[in-house]
This record gives structure tokens, C-alpha cells and sequence, in this order.
């Protein structure tokens, strides 16, 4: 195998600007394990790249995609831990998963546990790995503090209700429809909130007795940002995830001042980059939660690579509850 047919992105836009092309391969590194991808995991980020509207701005042509399951079909000479025929998954690229076989550093490739699927696995690291650095690393979270979840049907906001649960926390779902908070519920959450119907502010506070919650979890922004905040409790974390809706909150600052609280951001690919260790632990964490059954990968749909342009137009289709995957073999 000395080429691979990658999903390039050959200008900066619409998913229609994807083209389906044969790459020949570079000499495999020493560090390197080669894959035959079997499915990609799909993460809203990457219509962002796409568009060239993330924080990355990969140089052009690009593969899109950040994580992956499949099998290994060669290693480089300084890899002992992974053996051709292992199943694995990788994450933590950022870009470039999108293809039929692709080199990767060891650093990036776990062993999928035996009663793991491949489907399963290509769904894991971003959701997940995101999930418990938000909660373990950055907020701090402690067994019975309450955790209120902002687009919590989503890929993050579903791996959030699960790892919050793990760490023995209480749940609060917030999301748009009442069909995704039933979702929600049958995911872990113990209360449920419509925000296009109820108001999040006076919502999140009859919650909790007026006191507050202890961590609100924001991947979506919008307006909904500043009432989320407006119900944390004294010594509360906003974690800032991201920007669904497409519009970055603009928050008064006398608001963390009057309840001596926190206001703090969450970007896993760049921890899991400077922190390798740090990220292998955190991923083993939720692997260990996996195999108690804490942890359930909830698969919206899986649809060929071929049809790449109907892949990247569900994910931004507000639809997908839990994880989107692209089947390459
Ligand atoms: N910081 C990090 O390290 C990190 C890592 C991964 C992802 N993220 C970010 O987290 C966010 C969620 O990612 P995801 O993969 O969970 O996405 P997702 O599965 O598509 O979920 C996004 C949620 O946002 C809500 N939303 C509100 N307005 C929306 C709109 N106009 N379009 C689409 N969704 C909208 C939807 O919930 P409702 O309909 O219920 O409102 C939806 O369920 C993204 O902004 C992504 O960039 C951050």
C-alpha cells in the first residue's frame, strides 16, 4: 500500500469544494503506524475547518477529520506497543483522518478494547476526551455539584451527560426540542430544560433551590451563554466549548465580579497536543467507564465517504444526537 484515496479540501467553503483523490504515501517514520481507516468520526469542527472558519487554517489541499477507527497494516521500527492486525482508533489530529489508509504518530493511536466496535471507536476520542477535560481538568467537578449541559443531544453535550454521571454529578439538560431532551433523559440527565421554550435562567436556579449551578458546560454561545451564567452559583465554572449556534457570546463583566465565579475556556486538541500523558490518562479513564457500561456511544448515522456532501451537510443540520461517522470500508 503506497498510496491512499484521501477526501481533499482544495479551497476553503462548501463541502461541494471536496474532491475523492488517489495521494501516494511517504516512507512510514520510524514513530509511525499505518491504518486502513474503516470509519471516520465526524465532529462539528470540522465543517468549520471547511469553511475556514476555526481557529486552524490548514494549508490547502487538506484531508478534513480528526478521528478514525481501523487496522493496522505496517509499523515503524521504534513501535513495539501497537502490532500489525491491531484494531485501534486515533484521534487528536485536528485534520487529516478523512482517507482509505493513513500514517499517524504512535502518540495518536490507542488499541480498541475487545468489546469495543470499530463504529464505536472512530466516535470516541473528540466527544469524550473533550468531555472529561472539561470536566475532570478544567472545572474541577466533584461527586453531587450540579452540571447544566447547553446543546447536551449534541456529540459533546451526550459525552458530557455520560462523564458527568461517571463522576457521580447531577445533570441538567438543556436543549431545543422536546424530542432531544427525551434523548437526554434516556442518556443519564436527571432534569431537562427546553431553552426555546422555558426561560434558562429562572429554569436553572428553581433547579437547584435558587443557589445556582456548580458548572454550566456552553458549546454553543448564542444568547443562551449570558442566562446560563446568570443562574451559576458562587465559585461556579462557565466552561466556554464552543459556538454552535455561530454567534460568540459577548459577556458583562460585572457578572463573574458579583458571583466569584469562573469563566473558563476548553480546547482539547491543543491540551491533548501539549499534554500527551496527561490525555492518554484521560482516555483511558473513560475507556475504563466504557467497559463498566457508564459510558454508551450513541451512533446518529453512519454514511459512506462517497457521500461526503450529504455527511458534512447532517452535521450542520442542528439533527445529530450523539456521533456522525463516515464508513470507508
Ligand atoms: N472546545 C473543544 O475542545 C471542543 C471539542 C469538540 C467540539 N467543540 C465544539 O463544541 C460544539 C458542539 O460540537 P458537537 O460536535 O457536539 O456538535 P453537534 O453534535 O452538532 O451539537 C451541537 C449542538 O448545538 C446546538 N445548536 C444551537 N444552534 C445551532 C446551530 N445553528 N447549528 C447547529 N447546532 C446548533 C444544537 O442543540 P440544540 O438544537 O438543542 O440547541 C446541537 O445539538 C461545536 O461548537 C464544536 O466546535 C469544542
Amino acid at each position: 500500500m503506497t498510496s491512499t484515496k484521501a477526501l481533499l479540501c482544495i479551497n476553503y467553503g462548501s463541502p461541494k469544494q471536496l474532491i475523492f483523490s488517489n495521494l501516494d504515501l511517504s516512507p512510514l517514520a520510524k514513530d509511525e503506524v499505518k491504518i486502513q481507516v474503516h470509519f471516520i468520526g465526524m465532529n462539528f469542527p470540522d465543517a468549520l475547518l471547511l469553511q475556514g472558519k476555526d481557529q486552524y487554517r490548514p494549508t490547502l489541499p487538506f484531508s478534513p477529520c480528526g478521528e478514525l477507527s481501523g487496522i493496522v497494516v505496517d509499523v515503524g521500527k521504534d513501535v513495539k506497543e501497537i502490532k500489525i492486525g491491531d484494531r485501534v482508533f486515533a484521534g487528536g489530529m485536528v485534520y487529516g483522518a478523512a482517507r482509505t489508509i493513513i500514517q499517524l504518530p504512535k502518540k495518536n493511536v490507542y488499541k480498541i478494547p475487545e468489546a469495543m466496535s470499530f463504529q464505536e471507536a472512530a466516535s470516541f476520542c473528540c466527544a469524550y476526551g473533550t468531555a472529561i477535560h472539561c470536566l475532570k481538568d478544567r472545572a474541577q467537578l466533584k461527586a453531587n455539584q450540579t452540571v447544566a449541559i447547553l446543546g447536551a443531544s449534541g456529540g459533546v453535550g451526550t459525552a458530557v451527560i455520560q462523564v458527568a454521571k461517571a463522576m457521580r454529578a447531577k445533570v441538567i439538560a438543556c436543549a431545543s426540542t422536546e424530542e432531544k431532551l427525551a434523548y437526554c433523559k434516556a442518556e443519564g440527565a436527571d432534569e431537562c430544560i427546553n431553552y426555546t421554550q422555558q426561560d434558562l435562567k429562572s429554569q436553572l436556579k428553581a433547579l437547584t433551590e435558587q443557589k445556582g449551578v456548580d458548572v454550566v458546560c456552553d458549546p454553543i454561545g448564542s444568547k443562551y451563554s449570558e442566562m446560563a451564567l446568570r443562574a451559576i452559583g458562587w465559585d461556579g465554572r462557565f466552561m466556554v466549548l464552543g459556538f454552535a449556534a455561530g454567534q460568540i457570546a459577548k459577556i458583562p463583566l460585572n457578572l463573574p465580579l458579583l458571583k466569584g465565579c469562573h469563566i473558563t475556556g476548553v480546547f482539547w486538541s491543543t491540551f491533548a497536543r501539549k499534554f500527551p500523558n496527561q490525555n492518554r490518562k484521560n482516555i483511558q479513564q473513560v475507556l475504563d467507564w466504557y467497559k463498566q457500561g457508564k459510558i454508551k456511544i450513541r451512533i446518529h448515522d453512519i454514511i459512506p465517504i462517497n457521500d461526503f456532501i450529504h455527511a458534512f451537510e447532517v452535521l450542520t443540520s442542528r439533527t445529530v444526537r450523539g456521533r456522525l461517522l463516515m464508513k470507508v470500508i
